[in-house]
């Protein structure tokens, strides 16, 4: 995790690198801090524990002058967050200063040989191992920085993402990657440098962007193109990519949180989504991935999912909906256990990735050794252009904009979203899907985004029910068939941002444990839309209610039996089972969300959590 940010050109950098640091945020607050290196050859170092609005109040008044300098924000792996331990981080010398998100494995060797040859250490972090080993190198061999770099990053295991520069070297900065992501943006004349861990800071500034290869470095140096070369030295072709982001979109847009925001933009994001996807007047779906790599999507012997967190729970719908509409087997992996399991996979596998970010760590190494074994892989990717796009072979962008609230929600339904076209899709190519099926699913699917409005309507209801609900030290989400993973959904994000204890759970498998736990301080909220399984789950609703369980339901538009049983029902329009993951999550983000805000956390920036979790 952890976020840098660098710049090196003719503007003021402190503004530009707090800025950028303000939108990396979401990556890590443990501490922050930034470098400057100011007109006279006079490096400024700040640094203050918690989030980037303490390092500007510690900033505040202090010389920040300097058109080049480095920043970051840190998701704490080696060593508790305070001072010493945030970046950036000083050599021994005092002449480099290196910013770095990832985790440098042999550090405690690398240390110990340092040690060796008389090097002492401040902080307890691998960064700064790394920041002398790159010293050393520069001594003991006279080079400069760049080669410098080069050789050090050559003896380190592990992950990182740097930005180092050298007051030997007043107009450059070197910036290298392996597993961690770097985004370099190309400014006014090509010799303007932004440098960070994904293009949001750079946003704005310019359009053109160079996303760095594993075991590449870079030069950015005053008055002069990009460098770029292997470990090796060897020359490698600077790749400028256009992007297209929207810098509106990372604002709150008067919303008080970017999740609120986010769990609002799902009726226009969804549409983007869909857009030029969806085309009931043409009474079709069109993914290109499908269309290119239509031989291999149906011929295969069986799909495997690998993701984390929020992502994992869209995948279980995923698996549900291509096994209804493609009857092609469908395996779903936590990332992290699959590329640890010495996975069965190889030629005639589709390995689907699933990821908003595209940069899980654990995520992407499945998504390496997948490919290595031969299967194809599939990204079902947010961010443009991140790692895990880019070691897919094909897959479809969710184009649900950047999401920046710790706790995932426009993601989960733009994965689902992606899940149901391709399921549609693909049945319709393989013939496991009836003519007029696959039409009534176009016309359903379109209808989504109006639905979801609809349901956020209702947010003032909700806010209500949270005041009712705030105070419970535990939760049940129960729910069933397509509802089910939706009840992993909703109390993931009830435990993400209100530290409340929630479990989800099959409905049914209640009666194998959790239903011990009811009693009269105990909400059970159940997924009860009238989906294929609304039946069963009636009955699963009165088990909970003979144990004097407080019942929350969601029920579709117009239900009248359930209002009967439960405490409180929250109301969703009707929807086809397939869909109906799209409409119950929404009540459930809000009810998370709204409990968070009563219980006066911190909703954007949870305790603990990062957004991208690019270490394993
Ligand atoms: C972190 C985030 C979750 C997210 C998970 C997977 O835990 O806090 O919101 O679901 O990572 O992230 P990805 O970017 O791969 O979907």
């Amino acid at each position: 995790m952890c976020g840098i940010v660098a710049y090196l050109g003719c503007r003021e950098a402190y503004p530009i690198l707090i800025r950028g640091l303000h939108r990396l945020e979401y990556r890590g607050y443990d501490s922050a801090g930034v470098a400057v290196l100011n007109d006279k050859g006079k490096l400024n170092i700040y640094k203050a524990v918690g989030k980037v609005a303490n390092l500007e109040q510690l900033a505040m008044g202090q010389d920040c002058s300097g058109s080049l300098g480095i920043a970051h924000t840190r998701w704490a792996t080696h060593g508790e967050p305070n001072e010493v331990n945030a970046h950036p981080h000083i050599s021994q010398s005092g002449d480099l200063t290196m910013v770095h998100n990832g985790i440098i494995e042999n550090a405690g060797a690398l240390r110990e040989q340092l040690i060796k040859k008389g090097f002492t250490f401040r902080s307890e972090t691998d960064t700064e191992v790394l920041l002398q080993l790159i010293e050393y190198t520069q001594q003991k061999h006279n080079a400069d920085l760049a080669s410098a770099v080069r050789s050090a990053l050559k003896k380190v295991i592990g992950a990182y993402a740097i930005a180092v520069i050298d007051r030997k070297e007043p107009g450059t900065i070197v910036t290298a990657r392996k597993s961690s992501p770097l985004a370099i943006g190309l400014g006014e004349g090509n010799s303007e440098f932004f440098i960070a861990s994904d293009a949001s800071p750079i946003a704005g500034y310019t359009n053109k962007v160079v996303y760095l290869n594993d075991e590449e470095v870079a030069i950015c140096r005053r008055g002069e193109d990009l460098q770029i070369s292997t470990l090796g030295a060897d020359k490698v072709d600077v790749r400028i990519k256009e992007i297209d982001l929207d810098v509106s979109m990372l604002d709150k847009g008067g919303f008080p949180h970017f999740m609120l925001k986010e769990i609002f933009d799902q009726p226009a994001v969804l549409k983007d989504c869909m857009r030029g996807r969806l085309l009931p007047a043409h009474r079709r779906i069109i993914l290109s991935a499908v269309t290119e790599h239509r031989e291999e999507l149906l011929n295969a012997k069986r799909y495997v999912m690998v993701s984390c967190g929020t992502s994992w729970h869209a995948a279980l719908i995923g698996k549900q909906l291509i096994e209804q509409f493609c009857r092609i087997p469908v395996e779903v992996a936590y990332a992290s256990e699959f590329r640890y399991s010495d996975p069965v996979v190889g030629p005639g596998d589709v390995v689907f990735a699933i990821s908003q970010s595209g940069e899980t760590a654990d995520t992407l190494s499945a998504v390496q050794m997948a490919s290595e074994r031969g299967a194809m892989v599939f990204g079902i990717v947010n961010a443009v252009g991140s790692s895990i796009a880019r070691a897919s072979d094909t897959g479809t962008y969710i184009h649900v904009g950047p999401e920046i609230g710790v706790a995932s929600t426009k993601a989960f339904t733009g994965q689902t979203t992606v899940f149901a076209m391709l399921a549609l899709a693909i049945g319709r190519e393989k013939g496991t899907i009836g003519e007029d099926t696959y039409y009534e699913a176009l016309s359903e699917l379109e209808q989504i985004p109006d639905k979801i409005s609809r349901i956020l309507e209702k947010n003032d209801e909700i806010k209500a029910l949270a005041q009712q609900y705030k105070d419970n030290k535990n939760f049940l989400y129960l729910g069933r068939g397509m509802n089910y993973p939706v009840a992993l959904e909703g109390a993931l994000k009830l435990k993400e941002i209100s530290y409340i204890h929630a479990e989800g759970y099959p409905a049914a498998e209640m009666k194998h444990g959790p239903i011990a736990l009811v009693d009269e301080d105990m909400p059970v909220v159940f997924l009860a839309t009238h989906h294929n399984l609304y039946e069963k789950i009636l009955s699963n609703m009165q088990e909970v209610v003979a144990r004097k369980g407080r019942v929350l339901a969601i029920v579709s538009e117009g239900d009248t039996v359930v209002k009967q049983i439960a405490e409180h029902v929250i109301e969703v329009p009707r929807t086809p089972n397939f869909l109906c993951p799209l409409v119950s999550v929404i009540p459930l983000q809000l009810l998370a969300y709204h409990i968070a805000v009563a219980k006066g956390l911190d909703v954007d920036q949870p305790r603990n959590l990062a957004k991208s979790v690019t270490v394993e």
